[in-house]
């Protein structure tokens, strides 16, 4: 089968097509004959070597956490799912050689969940990296309804799914992103929004005298955005660099996203429920793989970017 690979971490020019065997699921485990594969920014920072080491001394590296597409085979002891069947997954692409760019992938059985039926396999592929994070995120935060979130980045992948999940957990959103993305993620269900461009801790701190409650730091804006949340709040970071020193008491850590094939068949009921929208900016065939990540780099998307083989 094909996948992508790099053979030495660099630009988006080292990303090739590698003939691989194709892989077999072992028990507990099914093979996904891929239909679509999310482009996310971890992606781009495998790719640069930024886990290096963390991934060991490896002759190729392959890529990819989210998919769609359908289950070609099963494992020994898979019961919830039979050939044929249109499945979503997360893969936990830091633990294997390949990723979800690949024809065909393996991955545990209770890491995917039935695609949600509303929408094509490239929208599909958007949901499980982002929208489990996203809700893991607000389980680290572990805040009461009524209370006040702080949402950077909301209009991104990560965030764009903080608002609505938040507001369904019955919190009060402060959302900041771009001005032009105002109405966007006032949709999403943000109460207040905070253009970028405004001093965020300022403009919060006005809006909810004393600051938040919490905050998902999905834009990776540390200092400046712990800076809005009250005394002894909380607070989420989503990469290790992005992660503050805990001040005033504020408890801070890092969301580290597991796969959850229970939760993400919750999602999948959302987005087929109407409450969560997916955005695929555009779609990419494996051979163009180079000039994804290109654009994924290139940042201001709105919307991710998905690889079809
Ligand atoms: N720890 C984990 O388990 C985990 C899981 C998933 C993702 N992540 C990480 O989380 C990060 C975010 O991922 P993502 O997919 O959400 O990225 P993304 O889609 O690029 O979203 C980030 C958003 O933040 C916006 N932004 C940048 N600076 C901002 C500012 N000062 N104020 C408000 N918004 C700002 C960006 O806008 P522009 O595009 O206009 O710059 C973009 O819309 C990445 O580093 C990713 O690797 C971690």
């Amino acid at each position: 089968m094909r996948a992508i690979v790099v053979r030495q971490y660099g630009g988006p020019e080292n990303l090739e097509i590698a003939d691989v065997p194709t892989p077999e699921p072992g028990t507990g485990e099914i093979l996904i004959k891929v239909a679509a594969a999310g482009v996310n920014p971890v992606d781009a920072a495998v790719r640069a070597g930024y886990f290096g080491g963390r991934l060991g001394d490896r002759p190729t590296t392959g890529f990819g956490w989210d998919v769609a597409g359908t289950v070609e085979s099963t494992g020994n002891g898979v019961t919830e799912f039979g050939h044929g069947d249109n499945v979503i997954a997360l893969l936990n692409a830091a633990a294997v050689e390949l990723g979800t760019y690949a024809e065909y992938v393996v991955v545990p059985a209770n890491a995917a969940a039935f695609a949600p039926s509303s929408v094509e396999a490239p929208a599909a592929a958007t949901l499980p990296l982002n929208a489990l994070t996203a809700d893991q995120a607000l389980d680290l935060l572990a805040l009461e309804p009524g209370q006040t979130v702080l949402v950077t980045g909301a209009a991104g992948g990560v965030g764009g799914y903080v608002v609505p999940l938040a507001n369904r957990r019955g919190l009060r959103v402060v959302a900041t992103a771009a001005p032009a993305d105002e109405l966007a993620v006032r949709g999403f269900g943000a109460d207040v929004f905070v253009p970028r461009t405004e001093s965020l801790a300022d403009a919060v701190r006005n809006a909810v005298p004393g600051g938040v409650d919490g905050a998902v730091d999905a834009a990776q804006i540390g200092v400046a955005a712990l800076d809005a949340v009250r005394d002894g709040g909380r607070f989420i970071a989503v990469t290790d660099p992005s992660t503050p020193e805990p001040a005033r008491g504020i408890t801070v850590s890092k969301v580290d996203i597991q796969p959850d094939g229970q939760r993400l068949a919750e999602l999948a009921q959302l987005v087929d429920a109407g409450e969560l929208t997916l955005r695929v900016a555009t779609t990419v065939p494996f051979a163009d793989a180079a000039e994804a990540h290109r654009l994924l780099e290139k940042g201001g998307l709105r919307g991710r970017i998905v690889l079809v083989p």
